[in-house]
């Protein structure tokens, strides 16, 4: 085979791929949101195409064109991603959460936009945690034998905020990827850190989100039953 091109090892596998970044509204016209482009999701539904596995690409308010031969849900919130990541989990042989859920939401939704008052310093927001879409679905496990890969953004201490957060999750995978100010968000690139719960330890060289993508399947792979 040429460098680049896998066997066909996903076919009859069916993949579920989380992508982009959740929005929070807090009226009609404002959220509360990320720096999440959805190209680390893209290039795994893409490259697990490519090997032959039905694609759900569950899309967060990415700008990208749909993969060809995926099928592709779109949704704005964590609560709306939740529910479409449980509906097509359900018969899933794999997992992957490459999208940005946002921690907390407004408590309330204006249901018109929200106004200035003169003179009057503005109402505080107040949060609520969100579901954790993650740590729910390694916990259930909708289909037996499933695997279940996360992924984190860490800004230091890597390896041991990875470590304890692929334990916190309960997934099969966790890729960890250093970020700062220039680093991984809208790039075409990345450098990762794939911690397994079996205590392997991948690190994948700088280069492009298809070539992460891979890895990922690769990993995904060999923990197929
Ligand atoms: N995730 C999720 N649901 C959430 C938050 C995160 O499913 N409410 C998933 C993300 O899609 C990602 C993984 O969990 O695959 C790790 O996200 P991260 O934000 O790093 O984890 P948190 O537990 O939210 O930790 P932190 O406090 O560092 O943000
Ligand atoms: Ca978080």
């Amino acid at each position: 085979l040429a460098r680049g091109v896998r066997e066909p090892d996903l076919v009859g596998r069916h993949v579920v791929v989380s992508a982009g970044g959740t929005r929070e509204p807090l009226d009609p016209v404002r959220f509360l949101g990320n720096r999440s482009s959805g190209k680390q999701g893209y290039a795994l539904a893409r490259t697990a195409a490519a090997r032959g596995a039905r694609v759900t690409l569950i899309a967060a308010n990415t700008a990208l064109p749909d993969p060809a031969g995926v099928d592709v849900v779109r949704i704005g919130t964590a609560v709306q991603l939740r529910e479409a990541v449980l509906k097509a989990a359900s018969d899933a042989d794999a997992v992957v959460m490459a999208a940005a859920v946002a921690d907390f939401r407004p408590e309330t939704y204006a249901a018109g936009k929200i106004k200035k008052k003169d003179g009057r310093d503005p109402d505080p927001i107040v949060l609520v945690r969100n579901p954790d879409i993650l740590a729910e679905i390694s916990a259930e496990r909708p289909r037996p034998g499933q695997v279940v890969v996360g992924f984190a953004a860490e800004t230091d201490d890597v390896l041991a905020n990875g470590r304890a957060k692929l334990r916190r999750k309960g997934c099969d995978l966790l890729v960890v990827n250093e970020v700062g100010e220039r680093r991984t968000f809208g790039s075409e690139e990345n450098e990762a850190l794939v911690l397994g719960a079996d205590g392997s330890e991948t690190p994948v060289p700088h280069g492009p989100k298809e070539a992460l993508a891979e890895i990922v399947w690769d990993l995904v792979t060999i923990r197929l039953t």
